[in-house]
């Protein structure tokens, strides 16, 4: 029989999580619910596969036909790993709508899959919080929006210089272009996408494209006016009387009412998705080792309709957890390895069910407790149990069992006492 090497290395753009580098995810994803949940949003869970269409009808060219892992199941049916939240919780919006309460908040935690380049903070597998409002067409919820997306960042301890929030929208960016500068909705949407890639493309080849989908050198001229635009909280003077521009005049001035100072106007934020229909926001680090957005979302109205119902108005948005976690790590957010709060009950000269017996009386009392049953050196064995962060161990002997009280050793200090299974308990609680 020929004899197989299996590679241990995880496919390619796919990250494994060791439980130490488990618990910064869980330590993450923990903040995000919390917060999450103190701002009213229910956590929903979805499949992993949908049908084809259900990205297809909005989601944008580059996310269907080029980053989308799609196949044809054994039914013939096409599916695809989702590669967003967005059309699939639209989707089940749209099913709910007789039992919902509008409006609804609602979050989950999950994984997608994209086929992209996989390079720092972009994974072919990576993980996302989604948190979205349905039914409100408010201006509450574009506010709500930009609270959120401070508030899950300074939930980590982030300093507001250490991040910035931008915002657009939409409807002016089609104001400037169809509107202002007459452009064909095709040109403008391929100018969007354009603009979109003004700092990821070498300066003639965005000069070329301007020119090309922008023949009027006034309108260029105008839009690397706007382009350039940075005066935090307010928005270039030329556009500020826009009808169109009105929700970002209101939650730009609202913002720092709520001592929120780092949100900032941006016309080159586009958002590559094609669902987007008014405000729009990305979360950037100040830290320019990490470039890569930590999240972004907008108003969404045209999703929910899709799936044959009335209507509802959307706003919500997707934090990332490759590039929160090299935000948070780069700032030194994410804490060190954490204690095992786990007790090691050590059976000595071969007594293992009174070990057992002991560790399950700690369980039922709460306290997770773990056997251990190795007939190895005493010293190694408690060497092992340091170096997984155990701070407590029990020794279960033959003198221990006859005399009914056990010793409990405190391996921080050393200290230890000979104490009857209750006083354990009560010690360790
Ligand atoms: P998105 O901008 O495609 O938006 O993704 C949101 C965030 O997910 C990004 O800012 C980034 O942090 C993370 N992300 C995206 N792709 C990858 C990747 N390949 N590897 C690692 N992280 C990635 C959306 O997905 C929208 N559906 C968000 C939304 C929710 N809009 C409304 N509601």
């Amino acid at each position: 029989m020929t004899k197989i090497k299996l590679s241990t290395a995880s496919y390619k753009g796919a990250r494994d999580f060791p439980p130490a580098e488990q618990q910064k995810f869980n330590f993450i994803v923990d903040g995000w619910k919390r917060t999450a949940r103190q701002f009213g949003y229910q956590e929903y869970g979805l499949p992993l596969l949908e049908p084809i269409e259900v990205y297809a009808a909005k989601s944008g060219e580059e996310l269907v036909n080029q980053q989308t892992y799609a196949f044809t199941d054994r039914g013939g049916r096409q599916v695809a790993i989702r590669p967003e939240m967005t059309p699939s919780v639209s989707r089940l919006v749209a099913q709910q709508k007789n039992n919902f309460t509008f409006p609804v908040r609602l979050f989950s935690v999950a994984n997608f899959m994209r086929y992209e380049r996989p390079q720092k903070g972009r994974e072919r597998e990576f993980w996302q919080l989604n948190i979205d409002i349905f039914g409100d067409d408010t201006s509450l919820a574009d506010l709500e929006l930009a609270t959120l997306a401070y508030e899950m960042m300074a939930q980590t301890g982030a300093k507001p210089e250490m991040f910035k929030i931008r915002l657009n929208d939409r409807k002016l960016i089609d104001a400037v272009l169809i509107g202002k500068m007459g452009l064909e909705s095709e040109v403008a949407y391929r100018l969007t996408k354009l603009l979109d890639q003004k700092d990821k493309i070498a300066p003639e080849e965005f000069k070329k494209g301007l020119e090309e989908f922008c023949p009027a050198t006034e309108d260029q001229t105008f839009l690397l006016e706007l382009l350039n635009f940075n005066e935090p909280g307010q928005l270039p003077p030329a556009l500020a009387d826009f009808p169109e521009a009105q929700t970002l005049v209101q939650v730009l001035a609202q913002l720092p009412k709520l001592g929120i100072t780092n949100a900032e106007f941006d016309f080159g934020l586009m958002r590559g998705l094609d669902y987007y229909t008014g405000l729009v926001l990305e979360v950037f680090d100040t830290n320019p080792a990490n470039p890569r957005s930590l999240g972004g979302g907008g108003r969404y109205d045209g999703l929910v309709g899709l799936f044959g119902v009335e209507p509802v108005v959307a706003v919500g948005m997707a934090f990332g957890l490759s590039t929160f976690w090299n935000f948070m790590e780069g700032h030194g957010l994410l804490p060190e390895q954490q204690a095992n709060p786990t007790v090691a009950i050590l059976a000595l000269d071969g007594q293992i069910l009174p070990a057992v017996q002991l560790a399950q009386k700690l369980r039922q009392a709460g306290i997770a407790a773990e056997v251990d049953g190795s007939e190895r050196k005493l010293d190694k064995r408690l060497k092992a149990i340091t170096k997984k962060r155990i701070n407590h161990a029990v020794f279960v002997g033959e003198k221990e069992v006859e005399s009914g009280k056990f010793t409990l050793r405190n391996l921080a200090d050393s200290k230890q006492d000979q104490l009857l299974p209750d006083e354990i308990v009560a010690s360790l609680q």
